[in-house]
C-alpha cells in the first residue's frame, strides 16, 4: 500500500485534474453500480453530503436509535442540513416507513453493518421491503455502509445488489479496509455533483489526494478477499467469551456484556495488551482487522477471560 500511495500520480482533485482520485472513484461506483462516487476525507463527511445532497431544510430524516449517525453524528443533521431526525429503533428497516403514524420522510438511513447491533448485517429481503415502501412514499434510503465490505462478505450478497436498493452510500477505506484515510459517497451523478459541492463548502476540498485514493484503491483491491479471516477470528472471540456476548456476532465486532464500569474494564484490558472500546450499555467492543492474525486472537480471547472470571469471582 505504502509503495502505491508513493508511485500514485497525482493532481489537482478540487478541478478533477487528480487521475488517481477519478480511477478510485471510477472504481467504487462501478462495485455499486451507480454512476458515480466522490473521495472524502471521513465517513461522517460522506453522510453529510450524500444526505444533504438528497434533502431541503426542514425535512424529516429517518434514524435507527442505535445507528452511528444517530448516536455520533446528530449534530450535523440539526445544526448544518437543518433536518428534523426522527429517531426509532429499528434493528430490521423494512417496515421502518409504514409504521403507524409515520410523517413524511425525505430520507431514511440504514447502517450496513450495524456497528452498535453487534456489527449485525440486515438481511437483503429487508432492504428489498424498505426499497419498495420507499419507492411508492418517494423517500430516499441513504446506507451508513462504513462496513458494507463485511456484510457482503459475510452474506454472499453483491456489493452491486446493495447498490441497486440504495439511493446513496457512504463507503469506508480506512476502516476494516486498512487504508489511512478515506470514504466514499455512492449515487447517481446528479447526487455526487451535489454532494461535491457540499463537501467544498465544508472545506473538504483536497489538492494532490491521489496519495489517499492510490491507499483506498489498493485497500479495495487486496484487502476485501481478506475480511472472511477478520470475520473467522471474530467467531473465535465469540466462542472463548460466550457467557459476555451481548449480541450474537455475524462479521468483525464483538459486543461484551462486562461487571462494573467498561471505561475501567478497557483499561484493564489494555494494560494486559487486548485494545477495545467501552460502547455504552455496560458493553465493550472489540473489532477484529488486519493487524490482528488468528493466534492474536486467540491470545486476546485467553486474557479477557482470565480478567472476566477474575470480575466474576
Ligand atoms: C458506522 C459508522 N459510520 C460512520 C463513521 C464515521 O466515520 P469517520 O470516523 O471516518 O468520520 C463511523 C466511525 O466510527 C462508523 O462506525
Amino acid at each position: 500500500m505504502r509503495a502505491a500511495m508513493a508511485a500514485a500520480e497525482v493532481g489537482d482533485d478540487g478541478y478533477r485534474e487528480d487521475p488517481s482520485v477519478r480511477a478510485l472513484e471510477e472504481q467504487v461506483a462501478g462495485l455499486f453500480g451507480h454512476e458515480a462516487a466522490l473521495f472524502v476525507p471521513s465517513g461522517h463527511m460522506a453522510n453529510l453530503t450524500a444526505v444533504a445532497a438528497q434533502t431541503a431544510p426542514g425535512q424529516v430524516v429517518l434514524l435507527d436509535a442505535r445507528s452511528h449517525i444517530a448516536r455520533s453524528e446528530l449534530e450535523w443533521p440539526v445544526r448544518i442540513t437543518r433536518l428534523r431526525p426522527r429517531i426509532e429503533d429499528l434493528p430490521d428497516p423494512g417496515r421502518a416507513l409504514t409504521l403507524p403514524g409515520t410523517p413524511r420522510t425525505a430520507v431514511v438511513c440504514v447502517e450496513q453493518t450495524q456497528g452498535h447491533r453487534g456489527g449485525r448485517v440486515i438481511p437483503e429481503a429487508s432492504l428489498r421491503e424498505l426499497r419498495s415502501a420507499a419507492t411508492t412514499t418517494g423517500t430516499s434510503v441513504h446506507c451508513d455502509g462504513a462496513r458494507i465490505w463485511n456484510a457482503s462478505t459475510a452474506s454472499g450478497v453483491p456489493l452491486s445488489t446493495y447498490g441497486s436498493l440504495l439511493d446513496s452510500l457512504a463507503v469506508c477505506f480506512s476502516k476494516g479496509l486498512g487504508a489511512p484515510v478515506g470514504s466514499a459517497v455512492v449515487g447517481s451523478r446528479d447526487l455526487v455533483d451535489r454532494a461535491r459541492e457540499w463537501r467544498h463548502l465544508l472545506g473538504g476540498r483536497m489538492r494532490q489526494a491521489g496519495v489517499l485514493a492510490a491507499a483506498a484503491s489498493y485497500a479495495l483491491t487486496h484487502h476485501r478477499d481478506r475480511l472472511p479471516e477478520d470475520h473467522r477470528n471474530a467467531a473465535l472471540l465469540a466462542a472463548e467469551l460466550e457467557p459476555w456476548l451481548a449480541a450474537p456476532v455475524q462479521t468483525n465486532i464483538v459486543m461484551l456484556k462486562v461487571p462494573g464500569d467498561p471505561a475501567a474494564f478497557a483499561e484493564s484490558a489494555a494494560a494486559h495488551g487486548v485494545l477495545l472500546r467501552p460502547a455504552g450499555d455496560g458493553r465493550v467492543r472489540l473489532v477484529t482487522n488486519l493487524d490482528v492474525d488468528a493466534i492474536a486472537a486467540k491470545r486476546a480471547a485467553e486474557t479477557l477471560v482470565m480478567l472476566l472470571s477474575e470480575k466474576a469471582g
